[in-house]
């Protein structure tokens, strides 16, 4: 339990080209999607196996590796930036089932700092989840984690055998935010950003990733 950074040069290759604002629409959409897949065969390699015993087409019987946890897996989208990052996790996870869950900010009087606005789930649509599924909660930027929040809250009244976040950039306050009270869960992530700017941005960051993946 607790955090992988995910900084192995394949991983950065992508997300440098993420980060650059000269990537169009199309390739940045696309490197979204290859890093959810990279990230998704990441965290199968993180799953309980066991050692299992078949037969070849030779008829001979050799060791190998079983992955119960493949087939127990739902994924759930952070609308809408995590769209692409969804597609990519589930070429790892095929047999995934899939939920979504909308936010957005409420109105607040006054100027806030970013890390205190409120966030409201206006939209939540999420597959049954039994006690041995893994949940994979998807969102690409987690700035101030207040969405990650409601979305953890929401996941873990369904008593799920485990959450994991998967993620490109979390800030250092996001991290923390998360990590302070919900110990038990898994943050995949490509990096860890040391700061938020006055919009609620990650800096250095990628730019908002739902208008660069969507235009
Ligand atoms: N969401 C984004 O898309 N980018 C940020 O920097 C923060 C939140």
């Amino acid at each position: 339990m607790g955090v992988f950074l995910l900084d192995k040069p394949l991983f950065l290759h992508i997300l440098t080209q993420l980060r650059n604002r000269e990537t169009d629409q199309i390739m940045f959409r696309k490197g979204m999607v290859r890093l959810g897949r990279l990230i998704g065969y990441d965290i199968a390699n993180h799953l309980d196996f066991e050692i299992t015993e078949i037969i070849t087409p030779l008829g001979v019987s050799a060791k190998g590796v079983l992955i119960r946890d493949m087939d127990n897996i739902v994924i759930v989208n952070i609308l809408r930036a995590a769209t692409p990052l969804v597609e990519g996790l589930l070429k790892a996870f095929p047999a995934a089932k899939q939920g979504v869950i909308a936010a957005s900010r409420r109105e607040v009087q006054g100027s806030v700092p970013p890390t205190q606005m409120e966030v409201d789930i206006t939209y939540s649509k999420l597959p049954k989840v039994n006690k041995e599924d893994i949940v994979i909660i998807a969102d690409p930027m987690i700035a101030t984690a207040s969405t990650m929040m409601k979305a953890l809250r929401t996941v873990s009244l369904l008593n799920p055998k485990r959450v994991i976040i998967a993620s490109l950039i979390v800030s250092e306050y996001g991290i923390t935010r998360i990590i302070n009270e919900y110990p038990n869960i898994d943050i995949f992530t490509v990096s860890i950003d040391p700061q938020l700017n006055n919009n609620g941005y990650i800096v250095p960051g990628l730019g908002d990733a739902g208008d660069r993946s969507f235009g």
